[in-house]
């Protein structure tokens, strides 16, 4: 095995700190092929000295005119938790050793001391430093990577739902399409039982509904590429009464939706809200199917909204015992504001569960039938439209989630 001393880019640091010149100078003696040294007589020679440096270890003199071996190993610390110091004492008792070690000072060494037992403390000290180091990469990727992971959860989540909606449209334009192909029959059948003559009249009816059934697929078509342009276009404005008419429509065709009543309650004066009308509908059917899942009895959603011609007070905008306010520090408080409000009789949510909703794969569903990520999703969407969400909730009672929204003045 090589015994080169390392080169001295990557030589550890050592800082020595002792007002008295010997104990000083024998340490530099000592260490200076070995590691890189930075030399001072007080506490704050030795800070201005490690300033903007990276210092593996320290050994600091505790009984020091001015600024003692204590307090520095303390500011220190402050500065990098992970520095290991050995503590050098002559005449102080033990209890003033220990009490550096209750600093967080990894060892003492008394003066004089013997120069193997020095080389091994600083030896070991460097050997801490380094795996503490290395620990300390590896749990700074490893949360790099929970967020990297955290984040490709939610664009596929987004994904999903931006999917979803593409999904019941085409539920939608399927049932017209059934119709259609029906209606259709029944008049080939018809013109071929009465060989050309059939009865005109029967024969407009049936082409009537037909010309129904498609202007509904030609609706719902537009609609969906109507939401499919202004987030390509990056439109960041809707009016509010479509966007609740097509989330009722789109849930409807929801399987949590069945044995349970929607209600929607739209703006007596419809108004342009400053929010994507995609991003609208993602946050209004997550919330809404939320609703749904509340409680496996048959309950009622109510989907209402109003706008409001103040900002929220200070106590609007804090949050309550019994609810929750999210999106606060983004959320820009100028009347008129739009409010949307989902709310359901479901079971209902304790404080405790309320507080953990907004958190990442939190979810109270059965394995495999939530991920969690509903709410991070509406509370992210909701966010970069400055808007704010409040939850209210009582067990047994039920639960109301309002969004408040700045209004485009047109
Ligand atoms: N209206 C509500 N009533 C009662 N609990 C609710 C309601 N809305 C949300 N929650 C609670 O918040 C949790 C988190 O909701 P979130 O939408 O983030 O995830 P999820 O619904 O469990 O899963 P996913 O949305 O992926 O299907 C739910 O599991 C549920 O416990
Ligand atoms: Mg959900």
């Amino acid at each position: 095995m090589s015994s080169e001393p390392p080169a001295p880019n990557e030589r550890p640091t050592l800082l020595i700190v002792d007002d008295e010149e010997g104990p000083r100078q024998s340490l530099n003696v000592l260490f200076k092929g070995t590691y890189n040294i930075l030399l001072a007589d007080s506490g704050p020679a030795a800070l201005a000295a490690a300033e903007g440096r990276k210092i593996d270890v320290a050994v600091l003199d505790i009984r020091m005119d001015g600024m003692t071996g204590t307090e520095l190993l303390g500011k220190l610390k402050a500065r990098d938790p992970l520095l290991e110091v050995i503590m050098l004492t002559a005449y102080e008792t033990m209890d003033t050793a220990k009490e550096a070690i209750r600093g967080g000072a990894c060892d003492y060494l008394t003066k004089p001391f013997e120069i193997s037992v020095v080389r091994d403390a600083i030896g070991n000290a460097v050997a801490r430093r380094r795996l503490a180091d290395r620990l300390s990469g590896s749990s700074l990727r490893l949360i790099e990577l929970q967020h990297e992971l955290n984040d490709i959860s939610l664009r596929e989540e987004l994904a999903r739902t931006q999917n979803e909606i593409y999904e019941s449209v085409m539920h939608d334009i399927g049932s017209p399409l059934t119709a259609i192909s029906v209606l259709i029959q029944i008049l080939n059948q018809d013109l071929a039982s009465t060989r050309g003559a059939a009865d005109p009249k029967r024969v407009h009816t049936q082409l009537q509904k037909v010309d129904q059934q498609v202007g509904r697929c030609i609706a719902l078509s537009r609609r969906y590429l109507d939401y499919a342009r202004q987030r390509a276009s990056g439109q960041n404005e809707v009016m509010v009464n479509q966007s609740l008419r097509d989330v009722y429509e789109l849930v409807a065709a929801n399987p949590a939706a069945r044995g349970n009543t929607v209600e929607i309650t739209p703006m007596q004066v419809d108004l342009k809200a400053a929010i994507n009308g995609t991003d609208l509908i993602q946050i209004l059917i997550n919330l809404v199917v939320n609703a749904l899942q509340s409680t496996p009895q048959p309950h009622h959603v109510k989907l209402s909204a109003d706008y409001l011609v103040s900002p929220l007070t200070e106590d609007e905008l804090g949050g309550g015992s019994d609810e929750v306010v999210i999106g606060g520090d983004r959320f820009i408080n100028e009347a008129p504001l739009v409010v949307v409000h989902v709310e359901d009789d479901g079971d209902g949510m304790s404080p405790e569960i309320m507080a953990k909703i907004f958190a990442p794969y939190f979810s109270t569903k059965a394995p495999g039938k939530g991920t969690g990520l509903g709410l991070v999703i509406v509370a992210r969407l909701l966010g970069n439209a400055h808007g704010l969400l409040r939850v209210n909730s009582a067990v047994g009672t039920g639960t109301r989630f309002s969004l408040y929204i700045p209004v485009v003045l047109s």
